[in-house]
């Protein structure tokens, strides 16, 4: 990976000013993402369970919290508590922002739950709920109240845009991976989604896009990624020489959230080390 850029808080930042929340981004790629954003000069909201990093996860500075790494860098942050699976906590989390800030500019869905592979007749009704509460509706939810606010904002001379949402779907809801059926169920809503509000809404000049990762090395994953056998298993899958890492996802958002994507919507954009072109021999 080449060398992560310092941050850029004297206005030459990318997205200098720009407000950002991002869901999940205590640990792994919300991290990552928060940080990014950031780094480019987004005013960044850090929303989560909780503020601490997942003990878990792999980041080298995971004992101190995402938005108090913007902060020791001179970057504008501030943490939010939200739970993804609580409507009432998604709609204080967007009004919580724009109070803070008088606006909002990019919302990146991130936080997700994935249960240990198993089975589908190993699911439950209870599993189902979960997921498809956290990773659909909460993502459904959030997206409709950030478009709200969208709605009561003009057009960004810079941007083009109203504003913008980037959701983090999965290569799961894309291609049939064995024993994830109901998360890649909830990720190929997300991913659907992601399509139809872009359809509505592009003629309000609000860009909707999703990346889907392939495996990503984080908490998440970390029972795959401690087990030698299925990290083979995850190779032969994936075509590039390595697996992912959370700055890939984090790039990718922060190219979609900038003035340089305003003519990009409704896409499923996946950074996967080519895991959904097919398996290699
Ligand atoms: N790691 C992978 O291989 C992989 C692959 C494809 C997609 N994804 C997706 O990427 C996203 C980020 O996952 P990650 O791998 O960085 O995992 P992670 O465990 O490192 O981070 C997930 C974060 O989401 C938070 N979170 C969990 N439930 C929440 C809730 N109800 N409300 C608010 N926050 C909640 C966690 O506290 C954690 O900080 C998820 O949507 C996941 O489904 C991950």
């Amino acid at each position: 990976m080449p060398p992560i850029p310092t941050y850029k808080n004297d206005g030459i930042g990318r997205l200098h000013g720009r407000v950002a929340v991002v869901t999940g981004s205590s640990s792994g790629m919300g991290r990552a993402i928060a940080l990014s954003l950031a780094r480019e000069g987004a005013y960044v909201v850090c929303s989560d369970l909780w503020p601490d990093a997942s003990p878990d996860g792999f980041e080298e500075d995971k004992h101190i919290p995402t938005h108090e790494v913007i902060a020791n860098n001179r970057g504008i942050s501030v943490f939010h508590k939200c739970d993804m699976g609580r409507t009432n906590e998604i709609w204080a989390l967007i009004d919580f922002a724009v109070e803070k800030f008088s606006k909002l500019d990019i919302l990146v869905n991130n936080a997700g739950l994935w249960l240990p592979l198993r089975d589908f007749v190993e699911e439950t009704d209870e599993m189902w709920d979960s997921m498809m509460g956290i990773n659909g509706k909460g993502c459904a939810t959030s997206m409709r109240q950030a478009i709200k606010q969208f709605l009561k904002q003009p057009i960004d001379v810079n941007s083009g845009s109203r504003g913008r949402i980037v959701n983090i779907s999965s290569s799961a809801g894309i291609v049939a991976v064995r024993r994830e059926a109901t998360y890649a169920a909830s990720k190929a809503a997300v991913s659907m989604l992601t399509r139809n509000v872009a359809l509505d809404h592009a003629k309000d000049s609000i860009n909707i896009n999703a990346v889907c990762p392939g495996v990503v090395r984080t908490a998440m994953a970390s029972t795959n990624f401690r087990d030698p056998k299925i990290i083979s298993e995850m190779q032969k899958g994936t075509p590039w020489p390595r697996l992912g890492q959370s700055q890939d996802i984090a790039n990718l958002v922060v190219f979609l959230c900038s003035d340089e994507a305003q003519w990009i919507t409704g896409q499923n954009i996946a950074v996967d080390g080519g895991f959904t072109i097919g398996i290699p021999l």
